[in-house]
């Protein structure tokens, strides 16, 4: 791969995004009453996506016909390829259905295998929208708070069975784990699947952050981690996070229960999502079978951003940050300054102008903590440590010089 491609560590170079209906740049004023902050908070990447993407959506666009198109054998291939090379698990054809993105999957997983009023359970803080299409489909919500230690987090399994035990018909799973940045291990997902099968929930794992874990991590496919549990999952996957095609919309969903995969299916063609977008297609295909040689560049370097946080973070003026094993994503605990949230919110935003997500989007444990998303050039990420310093700076009344990186 041409390195002058990607953005070197060193790069000051940003993606100009403002103004290209951009979820990340282009909604700040919405969000946080003012645009002219450094945006550091929806889970995309300020970084150009794999250029061997952008050539053959050049080249598919060059066709000038863009009508109803359906995701072939190759695409399908792609993954299964893809999946047995990166994770070593081997996945049948099958087992394979569609979805236009994770969470709508997820959407779809619960109409297709639970009732309404059934008990969901989901273990947090985690991603808000989990909450979200729970409840917006009349589910209802059962949730067991990851244990914290000093910023490292654990699965509660004692928590968790007493929950199972209440009649949780499903589970969804974060793994790895966004916000705390766990990679699960293949011990945890074990101990968790045991549970699961021992009181017969269904596991919907959404593994969308499974390609980016900083060794010595390691991922773990949940389907995998025991013998019963291909049966008892569905795992859900796709190429936005991990090359930085979000916009696109796709994913797969991975069902070996035949049964659930007709059932999913089913609901799939009741709402007619059956056919594809053509870029979607396209890029799918491409990054999934010429991605890998960006994303081993893209892996040090997401992990070297997320080092320069905790180094110049942890331990500053009482905040506590943990290197996260995978994602892009940084887990700032601010809890030591005893602010109120949303003073801590406007005192990042008015002082620091920087726009980082409230750590309430994933729950009431996160309360005190605010994520930061460093899957952006070095220079973004340098400057936004120096705004978070700024903020602390000005609520104590130090000047701004003393706290420039
Ligand atoms: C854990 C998790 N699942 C799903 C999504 C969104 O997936 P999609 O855009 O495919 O619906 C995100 C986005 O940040 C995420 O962090």
């Amino acid at each position: 791969m041409n390195l002058d491609s990607f953005p070197r560590p060193d790069c000051s170079d940003l993606i100009v995004r403002k103004g290209t209906n951009c979820e990340k740049w282009d909604r700040l004023d919405q969000v946080y009453g003012r645009d002219d902050l450094l945006p550091m908070w929806v889970a995309d990447m300020d970084l150009p996506v794999p250029p061997e993407v952008v050539k053959a959506i050049k080249l598919r666009a060059g066709h000038p016909a863009y009508g109803y198109t359906f995701r072939p054998d190759s695409y399908y291939q792609a993954f299964i390829d893809w999946a047995l090379r990166r994770h070593g698990w081997q996945i049948n054809f099958e087992w394979l259905s569609d979805a236009p993105g994770v969470i709508p999957a997820l959407a779809l997983c619960i109409n297709a295998l639970t009732d309404p009023g059934d008990q969901i359970l989901i273990q947090t803080p985690v991603y808000g929208p989990f909450y979200h299409v729970v409840s917006s489909n009349n589910r209802k919500l059962a949730t067991s708070p990851l244990l914290e230690d000093r910023g490292y987090y654990r699965m509660n399994y004692d928590d968790l069975a007493a929950k199972f035990a209440k009649g949780v018909k499903m589970l969804i799973l974060c793994n790895p784990h966004n916000p705390v940045g766990r990679v699960w291990t293949l011990d945890e997902l074990r101990h968790l699947g045991e549970l699961c099968l021992a009181y017969d929930v269904k596991i919907v794992a959404d593994e969308i952050w499974a390609d980016l874990v900083f060794p010595p991590f390691k991922y773990h496919p949940m389907a995998a981690a025991g013998h019963e549990l291909a049966r008892q999952t569905i795992t859900l996957m796709a190429p936005s996070k991990t090359f930085n095609i979000a916009g696109l919309h796709n994913s797969v969903a991975v069902i070996p229960n035949k049964e659930w995969k007709r059932s999913y299916d089913q609901a799939t063609k009741r709402a007619y999502l059956g056919f594809a977008n053509v870029f979607s297609v396209t890029a799918f295909t491409a990054a999934y079978c010429h991605g890998g040689e960006w994303l081993d560049q893209l892996l040090p370097y997401l992990k070297s951003n997320c080092d320069q946080v905790v180094a110049a973070l942890d331990g500053y003026c009482s905040l506590r940050v943990r290197p996260p094993e995978g994602t892009y994503l940084v887990w700032l605990d601010f809890r030591g300054l005893e602010l109120d949230q949303d003073l801590l919110i406007r005192m990042l935003v008015e002082h620091g102008k920087i726009g980082l997500s409230d750590g309430r989007f994933f729950g009431r444990e996160g309360d005190g903590f605010m994520r930061m998303n460093v899957g952006c050039p070095r220079s973004m990420v340098m400057d936004g440590i120096s705004r978070i310093k700024k903020s602390i700076a000005c609520l104590s009344g130090e000047t701004e010089s003393e706290y420039e990186v």
